[in-house]
């Protein structure tokens, strides 16, 4: 079974029990200020899960491509990938933990033919606020029960090992689920909620137990050593952090994700995800390119690490960059830099001599395009981009180089506060800077390397916390607001520049919206004021917002502007338009495609005030605005 079956018969399975596929939202979330990439299936689905309507009804199911920053160090070993897809089915206060936890047996024993034998899943204990996930407990036991499999349920295996159990309880750091983690580190608004996990047994002969710091440690799934492997997480998405502790949801939801590539790896028994029909294109580039076959075997050959890296991150690469990211020394950008230049460095240690990220990221087109035909509409942009930064990489690479010899060339020795500038000012790697020291007979200071380093991630970490605690958590009212207000400008600005202008880009935060959108020439004092005018005199008037669920021509017909993604045409689904304007005279000031949410009344945004309006590429302009205070003209 290749992984586009698996992908298939997942989304067919649920459509069957009346779930509309929907396709993947895009790896940079559209009006999210709280995060930069979509990191799991249920991030676009916030809004829903919260109480909105979704426009495809209660039952949804897709494929979402996902990104995780914070696991670029991790890649390296049989599973961790930082770019996946996240299969996901929602239940948006339809179904609950008896359908879930029975449609997910029988998918994976039955669809793709798991041995049940080999499968064990893990449950909520509970805390001092919310009860033991009993309930769960009970439709696993008979689920298992009806192909003859006892299933105990055990408690404290982290500490006492399995007892030949098969339902296993863990605390909130394992069974817990929201997307800032444990219950203490949600924000206000957050939802969460108890979950149940399901692994895989990849064989007690796997395990590494004998061999590393696991030997010493009690079996159970939830450890790292790599027998079990995670294939899924069905979230009961009920609660809602508040100022008190937590509160039921208007509706009980369900939010699945499971791994694609982890499930590929379990169907075929195979625990280095490398090897799985995905990777098969890009890894024959790289073994040609580095003249070397592909080793699965990590501790007898030091060349499957970096083949993991390069593999890894010229994936991630070529779907951020066909999701418009281009690499950049900032936000998103920085990330596909970091990817690109990392690969580089290990294609430098495995002998690749020519520029080889071009070639990696054809093969994954060819792999990828029929499920994701964006990598082929956007071939050429991924291939310079990439062919390009590899390029100047190499430069940077050079010059960091020049500048070791003339460090070491001054005072004979290169500090770890050196080794920590190289990598600064060049992306000039500590493993470079103390290999080429180690050729010189001299050591560099890895502590204080470390610590420099250590510095500056605290620098950067606090930087996002603040991002995340300014977003939707805090602040969703001024989020809210000026999300109405990015609606109001657009329009605003078709009426006075022309009807080219369109939607680039958009990024709202708790203080201000900035809006990307396609315009040749700066705008006049009097172009800027005049679109404030036309803003404000429609907040002035009062008007109602709502939206209606339209199917995509009567929306085209009725003349909605915005971004009509091609997955509506693909799906003949339905879509949701905001209308800003009187129901009852049919005049609106607004009709734009969009999930939301928006406030009811142009009222509620009080004032408009465009502060900034400022070039951003060829042919693209970029506003920034707020609401609220009436701000003195700058
Ligand atoms: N949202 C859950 C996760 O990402 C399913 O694990």
């Amino acid at each position: 079974m290749t992984t586009s079956d698996i992908r298939q018969k997942y989304l067919e399975f649920f459509a069957r029990h009346g779930h509309k596929i929907i396709s993947s939202a895009s790896l940079v979330p559209e009006n999210d200020p709280t995060t930069l990439f979509t990191g799991s299936g249920m991030q676009p689905m916030v809004p829903y899960l919260l109480g909105e309507a979704h426009p495809d009804g209660t039952r949804i199911v897709d494929s979402q491509k996902c990104f995780r920053s914070q696991d670029i160090e991790e890649v390296g070993d049989n599973r961790h990938t930082t770019f996946f897809e996240m299969l996901g089915n929602w239940s948006l206060g339809d179904y609950f933990k008896k359908e879930q936890v029975s449609w997910m047996f029988e998918f994976l024993t039955k669809e793709i033919g798991l041995d049940p034998t080999r499968l064990y899943v893990t449950v909520f204990r509970g805390n001092d606020q919310i009860g033991r996930d009993e309930e769960t407990v009970g439709y696993w036991k008979e689920a298992f029960g009806a192909v003859g499999i006892d299933a105990k349920d055990v408690d404290f295996s982290e500490r006492d090992g399995m007892q030949s159990g098969r339902i296993f309880y863990y605390g909130e750091k394992k069974n817990w689920w929201s997307r800032s983690g444990v219950p203490s580190n949600m924000p206000l608004g957050e939802p969460g909620g108890p979950d149940t996990e399901m692994f895989w047994d990849l064989g007690s002969d796997r395990k590494l137990h004998e061999s590393s710091v696991f030997a010493s440690q009690p079996c159970h799934v939830n450890c790292d050593c790599g027998r079990f492997i995670e294939i899924g997480n069905n979230v009961f998405m009920q609660y809602r952090k508040t100022e008190t502790g937590f509160e039921l949801l208007p509706k009980q939801n369900v939010d699945f994700g499971g791994g694609l590539e982890r499930m590929a790896a379990a169907v075929n028994d195979n625990p280095d995800m490398f090897t799985i029909d995905l990777f098969d294109g890009a890894r024959k580039v790289v073994e040609t390119i580095s003249h070397q076959p592909y080793s699965s075997d990590l501790s007898n050959n030091p060349s499957t690490y970096s083949f993991r890296v390069i593999l890894d991150h010229l994936r991630a690469a070529t779907f951020l960059i066909a999701d418009g990211v281009l690499p950049s020394n900032k936000d998103q950008g920085y990330y596909v830099r970091r990817l690109i230049r990392r690969a580089v460095r290990f294609g430098n240690k495995i002998g690749a001599k020519d520029a080889f990220c071009g070639l990696v990221a054809s093969a994954y087109v060819e792999t990828y395009k029929d499920a994701y035909p964006e990598l082929v509409a956007k071939q050429d942009l991924i291939i310079s981009e990439l062919t390009k930064e590899e390029a100047k990489f190499k430069t940077s690479l050079e010059k960091g180089l020049r500048e070791f010899e003339k460090l070491f060339a001054k005072s004979s020795a290169v500090s770890g506060v050196d080794a920590f500038n190289l990598y600064q000012s060049y992306g000039f790697p500590w493993e470079l800077t103390e290999e080429l020291a180690r050729e010189k007979g001299q050591v560099v200071d890895r502590n204080v390397f470390q610590s420099e380093f250590k510095k500056h991630q605290d620098l950067s970490r606090a930087g996002s916390e603040q991002k995340f605690t300014g977003g939707l958590a805090d602040h969703s009212t001024e989020v809210v607001r000026l999300h109405t207000a990015t609606h109001m400008l657009h329009q605003a600005l078709r009426t006075v520049l022309g009807t080219h202008v369109f939607q680039r880009g958009s990024n709202i935060t708790a203080e201000r919206l900035r809006f990307d959108f396609s315009h040749p020439d700066k705008m006049t004092l009097e172009q800027i004021q005049k679109v404030e005018e036309i803003v404000n005199t429609n907040i002035g008037r009062a008007l109602p917002v709502h939206f209606e669920i339209l199917d995509l021509d009567t929306a085209k017909s009725r003349g909605a502007i915005g971004v009509f993604d091609d997955k509506y045409a693909e799906l003949g689904g339905k879509i949701k338009v905001y209308f800003i304007g009187d129901k009852a005279t049919g005049e609106y000031e607004s009709k734009e495609v969009c999930g939301g949410p928006h406030v009811e009344n142009t009222r509620e945004l009080q004032r408009f005030h465009i502060i900034k309006e400022e070039p951003v590429a060829a042919g693209i302009r970029r506003i920034k605005a707020v609401v609220g205070v009436p701000t003195p003209s700058s």
